[in-house]
């Protein structure tokens, strides 16, 4: 092509482009005019339903939470829910994971209710928890949990298991998850840790930035995506205790520095809903919070989406936070914050209580409007109201093999070898090999909670395809090559002798680690150790002395530091889905060479619960003081080949203004065997007038490299990369020394105003 014909085309690309912005540009604002005329049709009883959140059973046949039943509509429930309450959400799966059949027909009763019987023919927003794939859809991909998910530090992996997950949801007819968790995972005795990213904002935010892109796409009325839920905003995770909904106390600067920042971040990316964290920040409700609800989310965001409840979070405003007497007064103080829809959902007095506010003139009419226009505004988003559900013989791909590629690529990339004591890994194939503890030979502690059931603890709804560790080793040695017995439960001892005595015959042990699945309250702890019959059970095949693998199925880094000595080599599994086990069988042979890296700091001791971004205070004189210890870093991982890192050079010596530092440094894979590496940049702010952390993450990159290949990797930072939130709570960088740290390498630089 020549000058003028490379010109015009570019020009043509830019006209094209313009024309499509606009044409979103208008379509947006078609919506908001088609949300002004129904707003005007709607009386206060049809904006009441819109705001009105009820689980399925309340439609269907039979009683609540009945796992014995077959979830099938009560037309007359339905009708109930719909026409006499105009109710315009509903959630849930009853008790256990449903067919795409179950789906298809429930939801196509509900919608032809909401789109053909009411009087404004508005679809239903059907909302569903799908957060390591399509967990109440039977046959779906599952994904390893988030925390093993953000082990990959791999974003575009993340964001291809998300499109995967968006894909399988919609083919089951629901178009709204109830995810990603965007908590912090920050106090490690957390009942839903392995729902987080892990322990840093950064990390998290890029996560979580992926997962809606897989979620939402560019276009989320796209048949294959469906509207992300960022939970549980904010601050949920921080419980002094650990324990599920327990009191949180944190300063508004904290929040906005660590906690906020993956929120804000996804809302800048489009995240079309928001759920609100149950617990209480500093002795107020969050879900009664306007400063945090409306004014930091919808006014400082400018988040145009809409704010759900959690479970049944308005009535616990009286039940159990005790800040409203009543349950009307616990609906005005959550409505004037700034909820949008009240995940009810088991009653229909929260609707009826509602009108009343509305009507006394205790909730404004402008307040109610708004809510309303932000629900409606989704479900336009989300092309309901032209099709609330697209064929189900259109999602070929559903439970494909392609999708098993990438769940096996994400569990693979997921697990983290921590110790490898005289490089004894990986295994040989030809030697025997016992394999015994809670999660050899059960998918059930590979997938955790969410899984076919709330807390993923059926194994009858396992899939018969997938294969436990001890069928994949078996596959992958031969069965003759195993002898496996069960050992222990997750807490107590089954055949600890006879493990012992078949311990003799063989070369090596793999014990597989496990914790009882479990999220919410029924995953609070009292204690961070792993339980003492794992503990009592692994000195005793110690004893003898054929070496020692662990692989551990956990929730949270459960500790291990007494029985630690005894292995010779650990694998962190986390909970690493439905290709788990073949993932790990293969990690242990050496045929996925292993590449996640913690993202949490593995704790040492019970009482010592340190992040990686400490403050130099914590960490005095050390040798002569007590100061940090983990048993393994955040970041850290090993591989079976090496890399080496050499010459971290900086493009300047002084950061001015909106200038740009680039920092590049040279990897080689010094080890004779190809393998990924994640690139960990961090800074560290020498002196500030807040206490500096002694360092932050502030880039990543996963890279693969072929023995002795060497690559230059770049990154570039900027002045709000060193910012932090003052005591005005402001973002505000101060100019200084700061330091830039690449594995054992650094570098100072100078920012200058
Ligand atoms: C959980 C949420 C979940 C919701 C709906 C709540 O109890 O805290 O994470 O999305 O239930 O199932």
């Amino acid at each position: 092509m020549n000058k003028l014909g490379s010109h015009l085309a570019i020009l043509f690309v830019l006209l094209f482009l313009s024309i499509s912005s606009l044409k979103a540009q208008t379509s947006k604002e078609e919506i908001e005019k088609k949300i002004d005329a129904l707003l005007a049709s709607m009386t206060i009883e049809e904006k009441a339903g819109q705001m009105t959140q009820l689980t399925l059973d309340y439609v269907c046949q039979g009683k609540f939470f009945d796992d014995k039943k077959e979830m099938k509509i009560d037309p007359a429930k339905l009708d109930t829910a719909l026409l006499k309450y105009h109710v315009g959400s509903i959630l849930n799966t009853g008790s256990y994971a449903l067919t795409r059949d179950n789906w298809y027909e429930l939801i196509q009763k509900i919608q032809t209710v909401a789109t053909q019987k009411t009087r404004l023919k508005i679809p239903v927003l059907y909302g569903i928890d799908a957060i390591h794939g399509a967990n109440y859809t039977v046959g779906a991909t599952l994904f390893p949990q988030e925390l093993a998910q953000a082990a990959t530090w791999n974003p575009s992996l993340i964001e291809q298991a998300g499109a995967v997950t968006a894909y399988e949801v919609r083919a089951s007819a629901i178009p709204w998850n109830f995810s990603p968790v965007l908590d912090l995972g920050r106090q490690p005795l957390w009942a839903r840790f392995f729902e987080t990213f892990g322990e840093d904002p950064y990390l998290v935010s890029a996560m979580g930035e992926a997962t809606i892109k897989g979620y939402q796409g560019k276009d989320i009325s796209n048949p294959e995506k469906v509207a992300a839920c960022l939970k549980h905003y904010m601050g949920y995770s921080a419980s002094y205790s650990g324990k599920d909904r327990t009191p949180i106390l944190l300063p508004e600067r904290i929040l906005r520095e660590y906690y906020l920042l993956p929120f804000a971040k996804a809302v800048e990316n489009g995240a079309m809903t928001v759920m609100v964290n149950s617990g209480e920040i500093n002795g107020k409700p969050v879900h009664i919070d306007y400063h945090i609800i409306t004014e930091i989310l919808k006014q400082e965001l400018k988040f145009d989406g809409f704010a759900v409840t959690d479970w049944e979070d308005i009535i616990f405003l009286t039940k159990r936070h005790r800040v409203a007497a009543t349950y009307k007064e616990a609906i005005a103080l959550a409505i004037n914050a700034g909820i949008d829809m009240s995940m009810v959902p088991l009653e229909v007095d929260f609707t009826k209580l509602l009108i009343e506010l509305v009507k006394e003139g205790k909730i404004p009419t402008s307040r109610m409007d708004d809510a309303v226009r932000r629900i409606l505004r989704v479900k336009y988003r989300l092309g309901l109201f032209k099709q609330p559900y697209y064929e189900k013989a259109s999602y070929k791909k559903f439970g494909s093999e392609e999708f098993k590629q990438i769940n096996f690529q994400a569990a693979a990339e997921a697990l983290t070898l921590l110790k490898n004591k005289d490089g004894l890994l990986p295994l040989a194939k030809s030697k025997k090999v016992l394999l015994t503890g809670a999660a050899a030979n059960s998918l059930t502690p590979l997938n955790g909670a969410w899984t076919h059931t709330w807390q993923g603890l059926e194994p009858k709804y396992n899939p018969k395809d997938k294969q436990t560790v001890y069928q994949a080793l078996q596959t992958k040695i031969g069965a003759d090559h195993v002898v496996y017995v069960e050992g222990t439960t997750y807490d107590k001892d089954v055949n600890t002798a006879e493990a012992v005595k078949q311990a003799a015959n063989v070369d090596y042990i793999i014990v597989c680690l496990a914790e009882k699945p479990g999220t919410e309250k029924d995953g609070d702890i009292h204690d961070l150790n792993l339980d003492r019959a794992q503990q009592d059970f692994v000195k005793a095949l110690s004893k003898t002395g054929k070496p020692i693998f662990f692989v551990m199925a956990f929730d949270r880094p459960r500790l291990i530091t007494e029985i630690e000595p005894l292995a010779s080599g650990i694998l962190m599994a986390y909970l690493p889905g439905n290709e788990g086990g073949r993932a790990i069988v293969d990690v242990l042979y050496g045929d996925v060479n292993p590449s996640g890296k913690l993202p949490f700091s593995y704790p040492k001791y019970p009482n010592a619960l340190n992040t990686y971004d400490y403050k130099s205070t914590e960490d005095v004189s050390p040798g002569q003081y007590l100061g940090v210890d983990f048993l393994y870093p955040f970041g850290s991982g090993l591989s079976y080949t090496s890399f080496s890192y050499t010459d971290l050079q900086l493009s300047t010596e002084q950061l001015k203004g909106n200038d740009t530092l680039t920092v590049s440094i040279k990897i080689t894979n010094s080890g004779s065997k190809e393998g990924k590496e994640v690139v960990q940049l961090y800074t560290r702010d020498e002196f500030a007038s807040i206490t500096p952390s002694v360092k932050r993450l502030k880039g990543f990159q996963k890279i693969n490299l072929k023995a002795g290949e060497s690559r230059v990797v770049q990154f570039k930072l900027h002045r709000k990369d060193l910012s932090f939130v003052d005591s005005n709570n402001q973002w505000i960088t101060e100019p200084g020394d700061f330091t830039v740290l690449i594995d054992k390498l650094s570098k100072q630089f100078l920012l200058v105003d």
